[in-house]
């Protein structure tokens, strides 16, 4: 680790002195950002990257979304906690604003990066993964994707509670909250950490676990959000699963699909999902710009185990909903992977928005909230140039839910941050991608404020206003949402609490501006 002395001995020498460690067609020194990104390079260059420099070039373009590539003054990825921690001093010293990457899955503009008056962080060099042999626990670099995980677990018949796609990231899911194909047996992801390694606002390296004296920390990073701490490992519970029975369907278009698959989709949530917390689903309705105003159906199904043809999920294959293409059959988590990442080459380089829409189980519910969605999206978005759309009414049960505040054997049982009233839902998650061109931006918007307020109008003409649930998922709002309203206000206020021991000066939360900051919470 740098020498913080030499931090104090070079704030002491002329800036032109120091400019001679840097590459030479760096100008004027005169930002905040800019001094903090000379010392940092003088003193850990091969950590220190700036904008004409490959390693620069991909962390600031290889996001989610495209909205989030605003070019920081300099990208500072360390390997080791230590440097991460001497960083956060330098950046304090100099009042240098910065922002924290993960695998940048987050489609916030500035919630995981910041434009050239500040400094990126970025977990990019924390690429290790280790198996501990007798615990047979897992430390999870937060550079890692969850396709990284499940690869390096496959050869010993081991998995994690992580992400369901393989090319989501590591750390912004997990202090999220996290849903995995097994969370309906365990819970959120975050329901299955044992440890975090994290730094401190003041620099200093501790690990938090769910009884130490930082149990706290580990409690709020378990779905709270950015505004405690930067995490440099994740040590995860694995569990023994060499096979799960898993697949993409599709259905085709048309009104008797549509008919069966909203059948298929609340038949599960109200049983397939509280029968068997082994069954999940992702089903999909998709629409965009090249689809000439109709819909077409797909559904990811999980089974955990090698039964391909499982009670729960026999009304999403024929004679209820007949599917054109299936490829559902058991493998290991990082061979589907291999399938279902290859998908997302088609969504490189645009924009994407995510939105939430919450309702408890109810079936008139999900019609109204699904044709609504529809008669708005294609007049709406017919000004732009490419765009496409996922609706996708998650089934999420009591089971899931209860995971983490009922000891079942597994996991965390103490509560967790987001305190989600255990019931049965369909967390309706909206994704929408589209061109790179900035000034989508407040068209996409203004369609999802009026869909969301015409859902909530039509449910209330129809006596339905109580199925709308408060509760929004972390990882899966928009920013104008209103976040913190949905948790419980004794969890916001202990959060409020544990941010202020923490990080009394507030730098993750003023310094460190993009996240969600539960400082924010109106309580
Ligand atoms: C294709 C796709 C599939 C998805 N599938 C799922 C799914 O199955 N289940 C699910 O629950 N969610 C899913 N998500 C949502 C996903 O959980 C979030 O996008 C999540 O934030 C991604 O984590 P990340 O590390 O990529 O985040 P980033 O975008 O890098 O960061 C998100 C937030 O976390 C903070 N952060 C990042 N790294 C650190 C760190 N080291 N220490 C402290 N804070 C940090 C950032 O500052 C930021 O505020 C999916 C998203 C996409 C795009
Ligand atoms: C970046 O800029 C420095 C200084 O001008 C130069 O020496 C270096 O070759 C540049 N690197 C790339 C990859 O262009
Ligand atoms: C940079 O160099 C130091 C000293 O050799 C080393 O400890 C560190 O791991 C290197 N890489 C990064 C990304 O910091
Ligand atoms: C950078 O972001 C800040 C905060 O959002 C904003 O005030 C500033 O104008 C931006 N600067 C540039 C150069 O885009
Ligand atoms: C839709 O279902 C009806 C009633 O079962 C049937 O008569 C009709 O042929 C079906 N249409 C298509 C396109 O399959
Ligand atoms: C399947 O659908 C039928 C109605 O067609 C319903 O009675 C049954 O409960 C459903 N099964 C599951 C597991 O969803
Ligand atoms: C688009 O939809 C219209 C109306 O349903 C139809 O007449 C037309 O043939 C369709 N075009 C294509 C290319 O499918
Ligand atoms: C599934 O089948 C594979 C291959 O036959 C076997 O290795 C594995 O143990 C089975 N898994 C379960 C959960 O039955």
């Amino acid at each position: 680790m740098p020498s913080f002395i030499a931090l104090a001995s070079a704030l002491l020498a002329p800036v032109a002195v120091l400019s001679g460690l840097l590459p030479s067609n760096a100008t004027l020194i005169n930002t905040p950002a800019q001094e903090a990104c000379h010392f940092l390079y003088s003193q850990m260059p091969n950590a220190t990257h700036f904008p004409n420099q490959s390693f620069y070039i991909t962390d600031n373009t290889n996001f989610w979304s495209q909205a989030s590539a605003l070019g920081p003054a300099c990208d500072f990825a360390p390997s080791c906690a230590e440097d991460l921690g001497w960083a956060v001093k330098v950046l304090k010293h100099y009042s240098a604003p910065f922002a924290m990457r993960g695998g940048g899955h987050m489609p916030i503009a500035g919630f995981n990066n910041i434009n050239s008056s500040g400094v990126l962080l970025s977990s990019s060099g924390f690429t290790h993964l280790n198996l501990e042999p007798n615990s047979k626990n897992v430390h999870v670099g937060p550079a890692n994707h969850w396709a990284d995980v499940y690869k390096g677990l496959e050869p010993y018949g081991l998995t994690v509670v992580g992400g369901r796609l393989g090319v989501v990231g590591v750390p912004g899911f997990v202090t999220g909250g996290g849903i995995s194909f097994f969370s309906w047996q365990y819970g959120w992801a975050s329901n299955n950490l044992v440890s975090y390694t994290c730094v401190l606002a003041d620099g200093s390296v501790v690990k938090a676990t769910p009884t130490n004296k930082f149990a706290d920390l580990f409690w709020a990073l378990r779905g709270g959000g950015n505004s405690y701490a930067l995490v440099t490992d994740i040590e995860m519970k694995t569990y023994y699963k060499p096979a799960v029975t898993i697949g993409q369907a599709s259905y085709g278009s048309g009104s008797n699909v549509s008919k069966a698959f909203i059948d298929a989709v609340h038949n599960f949530a109200v049983y397939g999902q509280t029968d068997d917390a082994k069954a999940s689903i992702i089903p999909i309705v998709n629409a965009g710009s090249t689809s000439n105003g109709s819909l077409t159906y797909t559904a990811y199904r999980f089974y955990d185990g090698n039964n391909t043809a499982p009670a729960a999920l026999k009304n999403f294959t024929a004679p209820s909903l007949p599917t054109l293409t299936d490829t559902f059959q058991p493998r290991s988590m990082h061979q589907w992977t291999l399938e279902s990442d290859a998908a997302f080459t088609q969504t490189k380089g645009l924009r994407e928005r995510f939105y939430i829409i919450p309702l408890y189980v109810d079936k008139q519910a999900l019609q109204i909230a699904t044709d609504t969605y529809f008669e708005m999206v294609f007049s709406a978005l017919s000004s732009l140039e490419l765009w496409f759309t996922g609706w996708s009414p998650i089934p999420v049960s009591e089971r899931f839910l209860q995971a983490s505040t009922h000891s079942n054997g597994h996991g965390v049982p103490d509560g967790d941050p987001m305190g989600a009233e255990p019931a049965n839902y369909y967390w309706i998650e909206i994704a929408l991608s589209y061109a790179n061109v900035a000034e989508y931006e407040p068209i996409v918007t203004k369609l999802l404020q009026n869909v969301d307020a015409k859902i909530r109008t039509r449910l209330q003409a129809a006596g339905l206003e109580d199925k709308v649930s408060k509760f929004l998922y972390l990882n899966d709002v928009d920013e104008g949402q209103a976040l913190w309203e949905g948790y419980p206000k004794a969890n916001v206020r202990r959060l409020q609490r544990i941010r202020d021991k923490y990080d009394p000066e507030m730098v993750f939360t003023k310094q460190m501006p993009g996240g969600w900051k539960v400082a924010d919470a109106k309580v």
